[in-house]
């Protein structure tokens, strides 16, 4: 694992306080439908045998886990800048038996070259990032698929109605107001086509106990 360690001031821990990533797996299992989120977005990916995929921001490891065991012949890489969510990861994929490369970095400065990856997948991570760091991740999303790549992305997105947009209060309670704004008012498939991606989609809505979840895909 390559190591990296000072983290920007107004980095957000995966359940904004550094004391709760303990917790993670746990809460987000019980919240978010994570399994079946998870399951649509591979889907959505459309893998084939040696691709590359890149789980952007990985937590816990938990979908690059998923990857890995819906297709051993896939290469993931997770990576993630926080070292004590990687150590958890890292121990998870062994207990599955899988192969995982786990590396420290931000998502705003990825540490691979052009066109590396076929796929770049991300979960619950670019309402962490303010609008600048959001431009900036995505940029280097982009950076690093190769040509005809695709990005999947399962984010918090516009809620489908009054209760889901009162319930999402907690998440940005805890992960911060201007983080999240633009996912909750649906500015992410923008902001996505404004990196350069085409073919820009918003592919389904899921409903959680705090709000509505979207996937979205594109392509370079
Ligand atoms: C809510 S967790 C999601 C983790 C995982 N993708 C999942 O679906 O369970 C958000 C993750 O983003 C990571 N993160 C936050 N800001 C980051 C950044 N700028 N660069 C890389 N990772 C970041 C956190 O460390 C955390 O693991």
């Amino acid at each position: 694992m390559n190591k990296k360690s000072d983290l920007p001031d107004n980095y957000v821990p995966a359940l904004g306080y550094d004391w709760l990533t303990a917790i993670y797996d746990p809460v987000v299992q019980l919240t978010t439908r994570d399994t079946l989120v998870k399951r649509r977005l591979i889907e959505q990916a459309n893998l084939n045998d040696g691709m590359k995929v890149l789980d952007l921001a990985s937590g816990t490891g938990t979908l690059s886990v998923m990857i890995k065991q819906s297709m051993s012949s896939v290469d993931v890489t997770g990576v993630d800048g926080d070292l004590k969510i990687l150590k958890i990861a890292q121990s998870k994929a062994k207990k599955a038996n899988v192969r995982v490369d786990f590396d420290q970095a931000l998502a705003t400065e990825l540490p691979y070259p052009d066109s590396s990856f076929h796929r770049v997948v991300s979960t619950l991570f670019f309402h962490h990032l303010n609008r600048s760091a959001k431009a900036e991740a995505l940029a280097e999303a982009f950076r690093v698929l190769k040509p005809e790549g695709k990005l999947v992305i399962g984010d918090w997105g516009k809620p489908t109605g009054a209760m889901m947009r009162l319930l999402f209060y907690p998440i940005q309670w805890l992960d911060g107001f201007e983080t999240t704004r633009d996912n909750v008012e649906g500015r992410l498939p923008a902001l996505i086509g404004e990196t350069g991606f085409g073919n820009v989609q918003t592919l389904e809505s899921i409903n959680t106990i705090f709000g509505t979840l979207a996937l979205y895909s594109a392509e370079k």
